[in-house]
């Protein structure tokens, strides 16, 4: 196994969150392709409060003991998949805030999506989160997987076995995950040479 690192960013923080259930299966499916080692990162594991360091973190003066802890997390991973419900047409406020927390570490890595929702399966919220993670300079790759609560959840909590298309999308996902994630490695070498 290569030693690239992916961390699966669970996005939603609130208690019965469903997104759980998403999260454990892209790392049971990652972990089972053998070609990286695959994380869970939980944001409820943070606690992180709403933004409260002086300083913007494109200056990386990290001040409070959580933020170290959380940069600390971000700089160990190579590409990250973002587990994200839709909240509002958008993605919840928490994984924005955890985002907007830390800067250099999240610079020159890869990114893949995996959304869930009513409607648009989360679509709203996963376009948005690429708006994002262009300022952070993170890559995110072309293949989304988009999941709906009407449909692949029971009863919209009880989340079922992925149709066969999910498992095909998520597989793609994480193969262009994984060569620009890998790719990236040389980009951040040569920036701090
Ligand atoms: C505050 C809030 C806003 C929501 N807004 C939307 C929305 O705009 N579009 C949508 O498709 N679903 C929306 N939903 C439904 C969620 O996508 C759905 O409840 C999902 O299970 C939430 O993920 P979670 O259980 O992991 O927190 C919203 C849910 C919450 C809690």
């Amino acid at each position: 196994m290569s030693d690239l690192r992916i961390g699966i960013i669970l996005g939603s923080t609130r208690p019965g969150r469903v997104g759980a259930q998403v999260a454990e299966w892209v790392l049971r499916h990652g972990t089972s392709r053998g070609d990286a080692r695959y994380d869970l990162i939980d944001l409820a594991d943070y606690d992180l409060p709403h933004l409260d360091e002086a300083v913007p973190a494109i200056r990386g003066e990290y001040a409070k003991d959580h933020t170290k802890r959380w940069a600390s997390t971000i700089a160990e991973y190579d590409g990250y998949v973002f587990v994200t419900p839709e909240y509002n047409r958008s993605l919840p406020g928490p994984l924005k805030n955890a985002i907007d927390f830390v800067y250099a570490e999240w610079n020159n890595k890869a990114a893949g999506i995996v959304s869930y929702g009513g409607v648009v399966s989360g679509a709203r919220a996963a376009e948005h989160l690429r708006l994002i993670l262009g300022e952070l300079q993170i890559a995110d790759v072309r293949q989304g997987v988009l999941l709906s609560t009407v449909t692949d959840f029971e009863n919209y909590t009880v989340f079922k076995e992925p149709a066969p298309w999910h498992v095909e999308s998520l597989d793609l996902q994480l193969d262009q995950l994984v060569t620009w994630a890998g790719a990236l490695r040389s980009v951040r070498a040569a920036a701090a040479a």
